[in-house]
């Protein structure tokens, strides 16, 4: 399956936000992570519609918005007239799940329904065939650069099991944690959209460090 590198621009240099939207960009990123963060859901607070506006300004790449906030609903459809492709809601945030999917859709959004480490896959069960993709969180969401929580392999492998006795084709995105050494083992258990954070904006080389994630999440 066709992997895809989603930086988290969390962990970039905010005084010079555009300038390295555009760095991820031209060193091969398939798309932009965004973490949105309302200092309810978690203990954090990020940007919000007005920052993406002006980011797609001067980029091309698809922009995911990551809510991590509390009543999504109210947001959604700022975020998408702000340009976001990719709508990543909490089931853990949104009482009417299916409700809020739909919302999505219905503005031409891709939607995605993110999970925290805690949380059972049977969460999504009953709305696999309304989502675009299913994020698992590696980490307890909040803040970049925390480890890897390693029982998120074997809920992926589950996740995986699950979507393809299905017969569904969902995306396996996974966020937190994610380096150049453990990225093999999130693929190859199922998922196929890799976010990062810190891994990207700490290389000296951004070219170099996304050709090495992609080429290690192969192998
Ligand atoms: C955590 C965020 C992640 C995070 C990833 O709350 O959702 O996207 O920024 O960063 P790293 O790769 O540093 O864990
Ligand atoms: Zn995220």
């Amino acid at each position: 399956m066709l992997i895809k590198i989603a930086p988290s621009i969390l962990s970039a240099d905010f005084s010079k936000l555009g300038e390295e939207v555009l760095r991820i960009e031209r060193a091969g990123a398939d798309l932009v992570h965004i973490d949105v963060m309302d200092g309810h859901f978690v203990p954090n607070i990020t940007i919000g519609p007005p920052v993406v506006k002006s980011l797609k300004k001067v980029s091309n790449l698809p922009f995911e918005v990551h809510l991590m906030i509390e009543n999504p609903d109210m947001y959604i459809e700022s975020f998408a007239d702000a340009g976001a492709d990719i709508i990543s809601v909490h089931a853990e945030s949104c009482c009417h799940l299916h409700r809020t999917i739909q919302k999505i859709k219905q503005l031409g959004k891709k939607a995605v329904v993110a999970l925290n480490p805690a949380t059972s896959l049977c969460t999504v069960e009953w709305v696999l065939e309304d989502v675009d993709m299913i994020l698992l969180m590696s980490v307890n969401p909040g803040f970049g650069g925390q480890k890897y929580i390693s029982g998120v392999t074997r809920k992926i492998e589950e996740l995986k099991r699950i979507i393809d006795s299905r017969g569904l084709h969902i995306d396996i995105e996974v966020d937190g944690g994610i380096d150049t050494e453990n990225i093999h083992s999130v693929t190859k258990a199922g998922a196929n959209v890799i976010v990062s954070g810190s891994t990207i904006f700490a290389a000296e080389d951004t070219v170099k460090i996304i050709q090495e994630l992609r080429m290690n999440s192969y192998r």
